[in-house]
């Protein structure tokens, strides 16, 4: 096989190792046996920068943010613009901003540190979002002063703080309201947000009284309403849900004299991490057209893990392989803290060798954990594999989004390097830590040695 039909323009969902690779774009597939990234053996990356590292297709992130593009622009619609802010949080490197941002992103920031990496990405303030339910006074003055174009709100003492700092600054806040729609998403317990008893957003029953609050205060330039509803969503029907119950919403409001021409329908769209078949962009951009289009307004959308989940592995090797009485544990290099995902969510994630399996290997059940002192720091369960040497690499699968970004230091492990690859180049995009960095980073004052 070769890999220069890296092209293909097969939509992500099905993905099957052999045709469309791990990541459902054909980024990361076996070719001749062995599994590459774009066109690097992983195993040169693993060779050159040591594991555990994360590796990103940069052609993937292209592909995975355009397709949701074009689709909200072929399907035929009456907004009068459409426009893609990337939930930074999803990753955070600066290469993978800068990419989305050379791909004319926007970006939805939840705080000052994601606010300045996508100013350094090059996003500019005009297609800045600023989200979040604790957004603090020196963020908002931050946003502000850079005029960035949305700060959506989700609380009254924040819209009067919001009020006060802008009218001490003399100027205008462009300010939306964030609904809280009452729908379940349908997903994680953790990852839901849109539903009444969550912390999220404003009761879509007082959304009426909250306008009318926000009209009467000074320095607010009321433009639009928000929502989201969740993480990982696999089902088109709670989106319609929350987008109809906005909606109706959006023409009250219009009707009591509400300028509301931005609407912001925030991010959501799941990936396929074992055997979900995420929503077609097509089907979700249509949707958008037939309930959000008759309101003409300006939309913005918030991706996160559909544009960067895809894109990413984390690259680990075989410590030990441990046989118990009962059980038989994988130990890898990586571990809870470089990647949390199934240990707070249970999330399940691809856990392949590189060296393609041939059919013929016998295939043994194992716990893939990593070496940290919880019972929790496991990747999986049960997992049928082909019994992996010590020093053996793997690749888990889906990890470019809530990846590196919800990586910690725990057990005084350092941050590990991230790689991106582009074709037949790839670049360190974040040197690995090291212990001393870590070490430095504290300090030791002279009272505690007495
Ligand atoms: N907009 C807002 C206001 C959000 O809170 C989020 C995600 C997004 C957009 C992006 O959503 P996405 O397209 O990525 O689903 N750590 C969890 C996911 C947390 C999502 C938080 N909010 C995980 O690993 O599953």
């Amino acid at each position: 096989m070769d890999i220069t039909d890296f092209d293909d323009d097969d939509d992500g969902g099905l993905a099957s190792l052999i045709d469309q690779g791990l990541d459902g774009y054909g980024g990361f597939r076996y070719i001749e046996g062995e599994l590459y990234v774009e066109k690097v053996p992983l195993s040169i990356i693993a060779a050159a920068v040591g594991t555990p590292t994360y590796v990103y297709s940069r052609q993937t992130l292209i592909k995975s943010y355009q397709k949701l593009k074009q689709a909200m622009e072929a399907v035929p619609a009456k907004h009068k613009s459409v426009r893609l802010c990337y939930a930074i949080k999803a990753n955070s490197n600066q290469a993978v901003i800068t990419t989305l941002a050379q791909q004319g992103a926007g970006a939805d920031v939840v705080s000052l540190g994601e606010m300045e990496r996508a100013l350094a990405a090059g996003i500019p303030p005009e297609k800045i979002v600023f989200s979040g339910v604790g957004k603090t006074h020196g963020e908002i003055h931050r946003a502000l002063g850079l005029g960035v174009s949305q700060i959506n709100v989700e609380s009254e003492p924040e819209l009067r703080l919001i009020s006060k700092i802008a009218t001490g600054m003399g100027i205008l806040a462009p300010i939306a309201v964030r609904i809280n729609p009452d729908v379940d998403a349908k997903t994680h317990e953790k990852i839901s947000t849109g539903r009444k008893d969550d912390k999220f957003g404003i009761d879509i029953d007082q959304a009426s009284a909250f306008y009318q609050l926000a009209a009467s205060l000074p320095s607010l330039k009321i433009q639009g309403i928000a929502v989201h509803i969740g993480s990982q969503l696999t089902d088109l029907a709670p989106f319609r849900a929350a987008f109809m119950r906005l909606a109706d919403c959006v023409r009250d409001l219009r009707r009591q004299g509400h300028d509301i021409s931005h609407i912001d329908l925030g991010g959501g769209l799941g990936v396929r991490y074992q055997h979900e078949t995420p929503i077609s962009n097509f089907d979700y951009a249509e949707m958008i057209a037939n309930v959000i289009g008759p309101l003409a307004a300006d939309i913005t959308l918030e991706p996160g893990r559909s544009v960067a989940g895809p894109a990413g592995v984390l690259l680990s090797r075989v410590t030990y392989v441990k046989k118990g009485a009962d059980r038989q544990f994988v130990i890898l290099d990586a571990a809870m803290n470089d990647l949390l995902r199934p240990a707070l969510y249970d999330a399940w994630h691809d856990i392949v060798p590189l060296c393609q399996p041939d059919g013929r290997q016998e295939i043994v059940t194992f716990d893939v954990v990593g070496p940290v002192c919880e019972s929790g720091d496991k990747f999986a369960s049960d997992r049928p594999m082909i019994e992996p040497e010590p020093g053996d690499l793997v690749a888990i699968g889906t990890a470019g989004a809530y990846g590196s970004a919800m990586s910690s230091n725990y057990n005084t492990r350092p941050l590990v390097a991230e790689v991106m690859v582009d074709g037949d180049r790839f670049a360190l995009v974040r040197p690995r830590q090291s212990v001393d960095d870590i070490i430095k980073a504290d300090h030791v004052p002279d009272w505690a040695r007495e």
